[in-house]
C-alpha cells in the first residue's frame, strides 16, 4: 500500500506540472484511483472570470466519470503556492461534495502530501462529516 501511495503522490506531482494557475499561482495536482485500480490525473484550471476555475480534484473526477467510472478508492492531492512549494492541501468544500456523490465516505481515502515527503490519509467522512449525498435523496425522485 505504501508503495502505491508513493506512486499516486508522484503522479499527482506530474499532474501538478500541468496546472494552469496564473491568478492564484497556487498549483495543485491530483491522482484519483478507481475501484479497478486505474488512475485519473487532474490539475487546477483557473479562469479570468474566477468562478469558472476548476480544482485539480474535480478535474480528475470529471475525467473519470466522463470515461464511465463511478466507483473510487482514493485520491492523492499535491498543492502549494508557486511551482516549487508544497504544503498539505485539503480539498475545498465543492470538491468534497463531488466526492460525496461518487465515493463511500466510510472508505474513500484522501491522501495529502507535503514538501517534506510526508503524507496524511483521511477518510471522506472525516473531512465532510454528515455529508449530504445520493442516499439523502428520496429514491422515488431519482432518475
Ligand atoms: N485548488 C485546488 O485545485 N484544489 C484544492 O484542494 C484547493 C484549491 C485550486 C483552486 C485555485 O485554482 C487555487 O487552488 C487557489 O484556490
Amino acid at each position: 500500500m505504501e508503495k502505491e501511495i508513493r506512486k499516486m503522490i508522484d503522479m499527482a506531482l506530474q499532474a501538478r506540472a500541468k496546472s494552469y494557475a496564473p491568478y492564484s499561482n497556487f498549483h495543485v495536482g491530483a491522482c484519483l484511483q478507481d475501484d479497478s485500480g486505474e488512475f485519473y490525473l487532474g490539475c487546477n484550471i483557473e479562469n479570468a472570470g474566477y468562478t469558472a476555475t476548476n480544482c485539480a480534484e474535480r478535474t480528475a473526477f470529471f475525467k473519470a466519470v466522463s470515461d464511465g467510472k463511478r466507483h473510487f478508492k482514493r485520491i492523492a492531492i499535491m498543492g502549494g503556492n508557486n511551482e516549487d512549494t508544497l504544503d498539505f492541501c485539503p480539498p475545498c468544500g465543492v470538491c468534497l461534495q463531488v466526492m460525496m456523490e461518487f465515493c463511500n465516505p466510510d472508505t474513500f481515502q484522501i491522501i495529502l502530501g507535503n514538501s517534506d515527503k510526508e503524507y496524511k490519509i483521511y477518510l471522506l467522512k472525516e473531512l465532510l462529516p454528515m455529508g449530504f449525498g445520493p442516499q439523502n435523496i428520496d429514491n422515488e425522485n431519482r432518475g
